[in-house]
């Protein structure tokens, strides 16, 4: 696991987002074949998004070649609806890039079915070819998707019930009222996440250290499913410096020393 630090939020969301677009550029160079990446939604990726679409609009990446699933989405909510991460993530990305319509992949949290619906979604990323990068963010408690405490770390794309934890901070969302926010979710799992070639992990704030530090220095648990990252060959942590608030000074500047040698 690589660990960078910035010290500022937006410069870490914007290295991401360069770090991406070379990622689709080196492989549009080598191969016609897709880059099928993992997205995910919340106050986090924000900023990498707005980068991506701005890199776009310069013509210094292009996602038409591109194919998106997106992590999770709640169930019971209408695709309409302003917090729906459908909503999110039109809003915030895809009304800005060149991904073509039938490349974007959003769990529907309306199927009829919707445990056919979590089967469907892992057939579709597994016939895209598995995912070369997953971006993700992370809850307070460490949770990876909605993966919340406990979720096995070989989980597949299900139904989950959100804790009440989670409920109360995404009432933000939702007029501060956590009785509006839903009480299930379809989420990858974490082994979905953990399939891809390549994860990178979003944080940024104070309220995120305590999850940095688990999911950094503590061992590999349920109770913080970003900790899978841990055993991941390519698994990247970008923070800015009150994300790693809680590391220890030694490990903080052994991911410095690494970022400086390695020009990161
Ligand atoms: C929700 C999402 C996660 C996201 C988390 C953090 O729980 N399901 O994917 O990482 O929120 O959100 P934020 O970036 O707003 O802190």
């Amino acid at each position: 696991m690589k660990v960078i630090i910035r010290e500022k939020a937006k410069d870490a969301a914007v290295w991401a987002a360069r770090y991406i677009a070379d990622r689709i550029n080196e492989k549009a160079a080598k191969t016609s074949e897709p880059f099928v990446i993992g997205l995910c939604t919340g106050s986090t990726p924000i900023e990498t998004y707005k980068e991506l679409s701005r890199l776009v609009k310069e013509g210094k990446v292009s996602f038409k070649n591109v194919i998106s699933f997106n992590m999770d989405e709640y169930v019971g909510l209408p695709e309409s609806h302003p917090e729906s991460y459908h909503s999110f993530m039109y809003h915030n990305l895809f009304d800005y890039i060149d991904e073509p319509a039938q490349n974007i992949h959003i769990l529907n949290g309306n199927a009829p079915d919707l445990n056919a619906e979590c089967e469907a979604y892992e057939k579709a990323i597994r016939d895209a070819g598995g995912f070369d990068f997953f971006l993700g963010g992370i809850g307070e408690d460490g949770h990876i998707a909605f993966n919340e405490p406990f979720s096995p770390l070989t989980s597949r794309t299900r139904v989950v019930t959100l804790t009440e934890d989670t409920r109360i901070v995404n009432s933000r969302f939702f007029d501060n009222d956590m009785n509006q926010v839903p009480k299930q979710a379809l989420s990858v799992g974490v082994a979905t996440v953990t399939d891809a070639k390549e994860v990178m992990i979003l944080a940024f704030g104070p309220k995120k250290a305590r999850a940095i530090h688990d999911a950094v220095e503590g061992g590999v648990s349920h109770m913080c499913t970003v900790s899978a990252l841990q055993n991941h060959p390519a698994g990247w942590i970008v923070c800015d410096e009150a994300a790693v608030g809680e590391l220890r000074v030694n490990s903080y500047k052994y991911f410095k020393a690494v970022e400086a040698a390695e020009k990161l």
